[in-house]
């Protein structure tokens, strides 16, 4: 399944050859190969790109396919998308800004004093106080969705920041971490502000250009995932792997949160940069240190819950103990470890810095087939453990017993448990078209053979009712199909006919 396909080592960018190699010696990345083979066999993904960094050697390489019908493989130059890894970029792309403002703005500063008079949140209190820190730290205790992402809502970066008013608050401000892809999205805004040109084009002038990540791009701005560079966007769908509709990915307006396509070579030049303080490769600064440390220094702190590893049951312990700004914060044998990964439909990734050691570790995945984060641990801890010259605990012997095997089959029921497959009684009561003012429009309708229809934006589905009372699921056709379901939430409270669908949520972590 995973052809050997390229096999570069670039030594500081200059012209060694493989033998000039101290760290990616034959021996070792042939260890890894080995290691992420089998991964593949267990995991299922059609396409995998893997850029390694120690210190001033890179190791990239590409496994499996990026488009099975031509046989195209993956190389290092293929391009994935970073999904919500893309926020890292962003708060960076916000540390320069901060450098350079004649206004003084720091990561303090109030938002409001930033956009001005056309922001406005859900209260006066927190349309006062809530600073990029707290948009970036994930605790303005506001609502979070996916679905209305899902749906291709559309809309200008500007007029988000004129309606983000009607997005609510679900959690107290400054309490709890909360995931919000809105709040990352005006965080984007806030750079055009501070930058006077669009996040995508800062984002190119500021970050790809001086790292010379040639083959970056901003999905839906200037590359589309068919294109021919690009990992084809394979998913899971009852037990197969098949193409997904490369019409879902747009993200209009919300490109500085899940926006970047990038390839294993780009990103390694993107790890080198971090382990360099926030300098390219010729050692000039694109911010300061300090500025670029603040962005992995310790926001919200997490319940021990969040270890991944832990002794004695395993090994060793991998412990995450809180968040920055969208980097998770742990331990891995004594080291301090930032990381972050992003999932959306085919693609899903990891990013780690080991900070300590010069190391830096990035892959990313199409139809990965468990998107659980623990799965993508596997491949961190091999090769972390092989650079700090441990005997990795997992490895091509441990790795099938340690692991959860997949369960390919367990997919189409996973859902079933909480569904009681009868059709909505009186679903007349449900039709119509419910407005919501962030979102836009939900419509409900009836076909002649009487099922009850959602339609909003791409999401097209059939509606069933489940065992409680104001939940309604719908079974999605149409290009969301493979996601099999979508749960929607009717307010029934007081009125004898639903008037109100839910379209925001809780918290949802990285
Ligand atoms: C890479 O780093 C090592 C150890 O820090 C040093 O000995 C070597 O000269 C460096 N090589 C290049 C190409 O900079
Ligand atoms: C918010 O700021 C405005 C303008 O400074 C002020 O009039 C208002 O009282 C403040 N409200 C709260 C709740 O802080
Ligand atoms: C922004 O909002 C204005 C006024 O509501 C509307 O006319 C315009 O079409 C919107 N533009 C975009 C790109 O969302
Ligand atoms: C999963 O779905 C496939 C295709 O619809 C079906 O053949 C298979 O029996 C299902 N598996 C289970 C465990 O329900
Ligand atoms: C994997 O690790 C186990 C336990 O440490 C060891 O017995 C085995 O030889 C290792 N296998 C490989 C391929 O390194
Ligand atoms: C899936 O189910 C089939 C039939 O029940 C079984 O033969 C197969 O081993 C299962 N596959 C996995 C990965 O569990
Ligand atoms: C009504 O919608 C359901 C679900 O999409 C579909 O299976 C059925 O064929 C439709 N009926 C008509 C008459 O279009
Ligand atoms: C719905 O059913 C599931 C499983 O049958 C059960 O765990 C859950 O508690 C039920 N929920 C309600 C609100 O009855």
């Amino acid at each position: 399944m995973s052809t050997v396909l390229t096999l570069l080592c670039l030594c500081s960018l200059t012209l060694f050859t493989a033998a000039d190699c101290k760290v990616f010696t034959p021996e070792l990345t042939s260890k890894i190969e080995a290691f992420v083979e089998k991964y593949m066999q267990a995991y299922g993904p059609v396409g995998l790109s893997l850029a390694v960094v120690k210190g001033n050697e890179t190791w990239t390489r590409g496994f499996g396919m990026a488009d099975k019908a031509s046989q195209r493989p993956v190389d290092s130059s293929t391009l994935f998308a970073l999904a919500s890894s893309t926020t890292v970029f962003t708060s960076t792309l916000l540390g320069m800004l901060m450098d350079e403002s004649k206004s003084g703005y720091t990561w303090n500063t109030p938002v409001k004093d930033i956009l001005g008079s056309d922001f406005q949140l859900e209260n006066d209190y927190i349309t006062n106080h809530t600073t990029l820190k707290d948009i970036l730290a994930g605790r303005t205790g506001l609502s979070s969705s996916l679905t209305p992402i899902l749906a291709g809502v559309e809309m200008s970066r500007q007029n988000l920041t004129r309606r983000i008013q009607y997005l609510p608050a679900v959690e107290e401000f400054r309490d709890v971490l909360n995931y919000n892809l809105w709040m990352y999205t005006l965080a984007g805004r806030v750079a055009e502000v501070m930058g006077g040109a669009s996040w995508e084009e800062l984002l190119h002038q500021r970050i790809f250009q001086p790292l010379q990540m040639t083959d970056s791009r901003v999905i839906g701005y200037n590359v589309k995932v068919d294109a021919d560079n690009f990992a084809l966007p394979y998913v899971w769908h009852r037990n197969d792997v098949v193409l997904s509709d490369s019409a879902i990915y747009r993200f209009t307006p919300v490109e500085p949160t899940i926006g970047i396509a990038t390839s294993a070579g780009d990103m390694a030049k993107w790890l080198s940069f971090h382990l360099r303080e926030g300098k390219t490769a010729d050692g000039v600064p694109l911010l300061k240190k300090e500025t670029l440390k603040e962005t992995y220094k310790l926001q919200m702190a997490l319940p021990g819950t969040f270890n991944y590893a832990k002794k004695p049951k395993d090994p060793v312990t991998f412990g995450v103990y809180g968040t920055s700004f969208c980097w998770f914060l742990s331990y891995y044998r004594g080291y301090q470890v930032e990381w972050t990964g992003g999932g959306l439909y085919s693609y899903n990734n990891f990013i780690a810095l080991i900070r300590d050691v010069d190391l830096g570790i990035y892959f990313s995945t199409t139809a990965l087939f468990d998107t659980n984060i623990y799965k993508r641990f596997e491949i961190f801890y091999y090769i972390v453990d092989l650079l700090l010259g441990e005997v990795p605990w997992r490895n091509t012997t441990t790795f099938p017993k340690f692991s959860l095997a997949p369960d390919r089959n367990a997919t189409n029921t996973t859902y079933t448990p909480v569904v009681v497959p009868y059709i909505v009684e009186n679903p007349e009561l449900f039709e119509g078209t419910y407005g919501n003012r962030l979102f836009g429009d939900v419509s409900i309708s009836r076909n002649t053979s009487g099922e009850l229809l959602v339609s909003y934006g791409r999401i097209l589905g059939k509606l069933r009712k489940t065992n409680s009372t104001n939940v309604l699921l719908a079974d999605l056709y149409g290009p969301l199909e493979f996601l099999h379901i979508a749960e929607m939430t009717w307010s029934t409270s007081k009125s004898p006919s639903p008037h109100q669908v839910n379209l925001v949520s809780t918290s949802r972590s990285c």
